[in-house]
């Protein structure tokens, strides 16, 4: 089996990714929201885990920052590995290379909206001093959203007091996005 690599995105992996997401979210059209984020390159930090020369899972954080704190932060999402290469390690080493790109650029907080049994093998954890841009009430949240909405202080920002509402790029403003 080739092995796996993880390396920035580029202009000529659209195809594969024009593949991978409707195959890994066949319920789900993220490609709008993936093209729109891609299109601004400055704010995003987009990489792609290869098996040799096939793309086979693609990670996306955004640069957002935090209302009334000068936290620097990043949000997590979407995270795509295409079904025929799920669990064997390759979401996990997106989010691992990620993490340390993020922390060598001195983000302190990455968010996530996501199922915490599967990001809180990363050490992410429920938020609630940092909110999402669009929450939903909370008697209409179902049971298996109660903590989805999480955190991770990356190394070095353990102990830094980040609050307030998160800022997040244009294309994430988009309340569907965030609805259960
Ligand atoms: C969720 C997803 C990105 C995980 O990627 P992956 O490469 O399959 O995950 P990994 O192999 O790194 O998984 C690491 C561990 O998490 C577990 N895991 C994988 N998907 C999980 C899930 N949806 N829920 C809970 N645990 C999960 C695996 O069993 C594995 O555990 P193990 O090492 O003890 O076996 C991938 O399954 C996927 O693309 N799913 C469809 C799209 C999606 O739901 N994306 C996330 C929301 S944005």
């Amino acid at each position: 089996m080739p092995s796996l690599t993880v390396r920035s995105s580029g202009a000529a992996d659209w195809a594969a990714l024009a593949a991978l997401y409707p195959a890994a979210f066949p319920d789900e059209d993220l490609l709008p929201l993936v093209a729109a984020l891609l299109r601004q390159p400055a704010e995003v930090l987009s990489l792609v885990a290869c098996e040799g020369e096939a793309i086979v899972g693609h990670a996306l954080f955004s640069v957002c920052s935090i209302v009334g704190s000068d936290c620097s932060a990043a949000l997590l999402g979407p995270l795509a590995v295409t079904p025929a290469a799920q669990r064997k390690g390759i979401g996990s080493a997106l989010i691992h290379d990620g993490l340390q790109r993020l922390e060598a650029e001195g983000v302190a907080l990455v968010c996530v909206l996501g199922n915490p049994a599967y990001y809180g093998r990363f050490g992410f954890r429920a938020e609630s001093a940092v909110q999402p841009p669009y929450a939903p009430p909370p008697e209409s949240m179902p049971p298996e959203w109660q903590g989805a909405w999480q955190s991770l202080r990356l190394p070095g920002a353990e102990h830094r007091n980040c609050a307030g509402v998160l800022t997040v790029p244009p294309p994430w403003r988009d309340e569907v996005l965030w609805l259960p």
